[in-house]
């Protein structure tokens, strides 16, 4: 039966079988030496030159190919111990050899972090990328990542569920992904560029506590910190207020960190709060980095910025739009001024953010609950009657037939897990990320499609041409 690398330390004297890749060879004349890979960690095995069957076999073993090992565990002779691996006290003495598929040379060295690899080619072999160290920690802290975060809602009375993909535009401010029905000729769903309105009609569902690790599709450019698609933890609330949500955020996010990230230390709890104001006057920043020593990698700096404006100006059109999302709450008192269309740009919200380090990790607010707000907010925003019936006719309608108040946020996980585990990139902690511009070079994405496919959608192209 197979057993892991890691689990050699317990079987002194005893055989064992290993399944796993080949690491590295070394020939030493006499002895030939393997470090064999497994999800575990590593472990060397020794071919001695006798017999010799076996010994020409392990002559041909070349790096990455998949092997099956039977062999003898024993102790590493003195002065030959690696302390750098779980393992280095012990090694196999291989007894038998099975190869299960050679490999070729890599295309990709994945011995290494990987940072010096150019992007384009770590995206292309991403399989291969992902063998390495850094990135298989990276994903395996990804999941217990999840799993903590699953834990504690659900022990919190949370309830997760899943919302479409396929569905309606819903605005965050982003260009919407579309996808062309084929039972509906001419018609298209948008991808969501969160679960901002279906999290709402849950709570008029009666849920009362929601989240869901929910996939979000937004058509801008990527940065940095930026992907077309991404993972919120995203949740919402019924009968709570602003400090509810803030609370029980903070109390999550400090327990999610002593547990799976103990090494980290946070600045400050609780959490300092700035108002929006406050962090643009004094930081110049709405997501201010208040790392007291900006060198020091574990250091983390949360900050709860609160107060931002209902509305702004577009700097381009120099039309008045939401800051946030149109579904966000003034704070009562500027209720009566969005009614009568006063002090537009002066309104406060209800929106709050978790900054960390510098970076916008999550956002959310008090929702508008009753329908004519709502519908003001549009009207502001410059949309027609029409568009508003057309568009969020179905939300305004829920919101007439009992709708509870509600609140909620969502984190962008990837960013999240990027600044926890010091990465300067969420690609690195996103398994198959798309490239600067958009691309899936692995998969080849996105790709020309057959023309009987664009039949059957009733869709033409205009091919590559700009028109
Ligand atoms: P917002 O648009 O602020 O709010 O998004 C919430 C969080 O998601 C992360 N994020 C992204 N991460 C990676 N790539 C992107 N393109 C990207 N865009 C956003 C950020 C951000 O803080 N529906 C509201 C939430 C709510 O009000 O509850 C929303 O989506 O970390």
């Amino acid at each position: 039966m197979r057993i892991l690398t890691k689990e050699i330390v317990n079987k002194e004297n005893e055989e064992v079988e290993l399944m796993g890749w080949v690491a590295t060879r070394r020939d030493h004349g006499k002895l030939i030496f393997i470090d064999l890979r497994d999800r575990s960690g590593i472990s060397q095995v020794v071919f001695l030159p006798k017999p010799e069957e076996l010994r020409q076999l392990a002559d041909k073993l070349r790096s990455e190919w998949v092997v099956k090992i039977i062999g003898k565990v024993s102790r590493r002779p003195k002065g030959m111990e690696n302390p750098e691996i779980e393992t280095g006290n012990f090694e196999i003495q291989a007894e038998k050899l099975e190869i299960l598929n050679p490999a070729e040379a890599l295309p990709i060295n994945i011995e290494t972090d990987g940072y010096e690899i150019g992007e384009d080619v770590r995206m292309k072999y991403r399989y291969l990328d992902l063998r390495r160290q850094r990135l298989q920690k990276n994903f395996r802290t990804r999941a217990k990542t999840v799993k903590f975060i699953r834990d504690f809602l659900i022990e919190k009375d949370f309830v997760e569920i899943e919302t479409p993909i396929l569905s309606k535009s819903t605005p965050e401010g982003a260009r919407d992904y579309l996808v062309a029905s084929r039972l509906q000729p001419g018609k298209f769903y948008a991808l969501p560029q969160s679960p901002q309105q279906y999290k709402q009609l849950l709570m008029v569902a009666g849920f009362e506590r929601y989240f869901q690790i929910a996939k979000c599709f937004r058509d801008e450019d990527t940065r940095g910190d930026r992907q077309p698609e991404f993972t919120q933890l995203d949740l919402e609330m019924s009968f709570i207020e602003r400090e509810d949500v803030l609370n029980l955020m903070e109390e999550m996010t400090v327990s999610l960190v002593k547990t799976v990230f103990p090494k980290k230390t946070i600045s400050q709890i609780p959490f300092p709060v700035l108002t929006h104001k406050e962090a643009i006057e004094n930081y110049g920043s709405d997501k201010p980095d208040l790392r007291k020593d900006k060198n020091n990698p574990d250091e983390l700096a949360f900050a709860w910025i609160i107060d931002f404006p209902v509305f702004e100006k577009d700097e381009k059109t120099g039309k008045i739009t939401y800051s946030h999302n149109p579904f966000t709450a003034p704070k009562p008192e500027f209720n009566d001024d969005l009614m009568n269309g006063r002090n537009l740009e002066k309104l406060v919200s209800q929106q709050y953010d978790l900054a960390l380090n510098g970076f916008e990790t999550a956002g959310g607010g008090i929702r508008i609950n009753k329908p004519e707000l709502l519908e003001k907010v549009f009207e502001t925003i410059g949309y027609s009657k029409e568009h508003i019936r057309k568009d969020f006719g179905h939300i305004l309608e829920a919101f007439k037939l009992g709708a509870p108040p509600h609140g909620g946020i969502a984190f962008g996980l990837d960013r999240l897990l990027a600044i926890l585990q010091n990465e300067p990139n969420i690609r690195e902690v996103i398994a198959f990320s798309k490239t600067g511009d958009g691309r899936d070079l692995m998969m080849d994405a996105p790709s020309e499609v057959d023309e009987k496919q664009l039949k059957e959608l009733k869709l033409k192209t205009y091919g590559t041409k700009r028109i």
